[in-house]
């Protein structure tokens, strides 16, 4: 049976698209990449080295010289995968609430894009991978073989992202989630170099009032449809 084989997933943060990603990833038994782990890569190195954030000529420079890997989880703890800058091991730390804050401002940095574009179209050249980010069907893989867009409320995804920091014990509070939200969503959406948007050809999906079983049923169901219709094409 043929088979998308690039698969982009895009969307705002908290929209579920590391959940319905990774699970999607898993069950066809392809790559999963999380270009957003990358983008916070550069951004933890950034604050953790005193590179000053608003300084745009020293963080591209530090894009482009450190190397960022994605690999399998190494160790047991819940991680989906490990984020290693020049080999050290960094996968929670580009968590961290300082992260949150300023990795809008480093991913609007063009040569900061343009460095890992390169890195992550490498990747999709190889097939069989699930991707997500922001620019994935738009401008990182365009021709992918199947796009999705998860979109939900502002409301519902700082809700969601609220829960996630109680669960990981983080101190957290709903109001100052929900202007943190609204104000990566505006800077995503409103910068200059591949913002934040769906592709005209990704399908759309409001996960609002659906579980994660759900939207991966629907997700599933999307990826069956375009089976069938390569299989058309192929075998007309
Ligand atoms: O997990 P969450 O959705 O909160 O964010 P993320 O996917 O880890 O992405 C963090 C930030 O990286 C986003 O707010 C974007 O500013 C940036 N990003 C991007 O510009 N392009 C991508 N392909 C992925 C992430």
């Amino acid at each position: 049976m043929p088979r998308p084989s690039t698969i982009a997933i895009d969307g705002p943060a908290a929209a579920g698209k590391s959940t319905i990603g990774g699970l999607l990833a898993e069950r066809l038994g392809y790559l999963y990449l999380d270009t957003g782990a990358m983008y916070r890569a550069v951004t933890w190195v950034a604050l953790e080295r005193g590179v000053d954030i608003g300084d745009e000529q020293a963080v591209t420079a530090l894009a482009r010289i450190m190397r960022i890997a994605i690999t399998r989880p190494t160790v047991d703890d819940g991680r989906q995968y490990t984020v290693l800058a020049d080999g050290e091991d960094i996968t929670w730390e580009i968590r961290r609430p300082e992260v949150d804050s300023h990795v809008s401002r480093v991913s609007a940095y063009p040569g900061v894009r343009e460095v890992l574009t390169e890195q992550q179209r490498s990747i999709a050249r190889q097939g069989r991978v699930v991707m997500i980010g922001r620019d994935i069907g738009t401008v990182v893989i365009p021709d992918a073989d199947l796009k999705v867009y998860l979109d939900a409320s502002v409301e519902e995804r700082a809700r969601r992202r609220y829960l996630e920091l109680l669960e990981r014990g983080d101190e957290a509070d709903y109001d100052d989630t929900l202007s943190a939200m609204k104000r990566r969503d505006r800077i995503d959406s409103d910068r200059a170099v591949a913002p934040l948007k769906a592709a005209e050809d990704a399908i759309r999906v409001n996960t609002d009032n659906l579980s994660i079983d759900e939207v991966l049923s629907v997700v599933e169901g999307i990826i069956e449809d375009v089976d069938s219709r390569i299989e058309e094409q192929t075998h007309p």
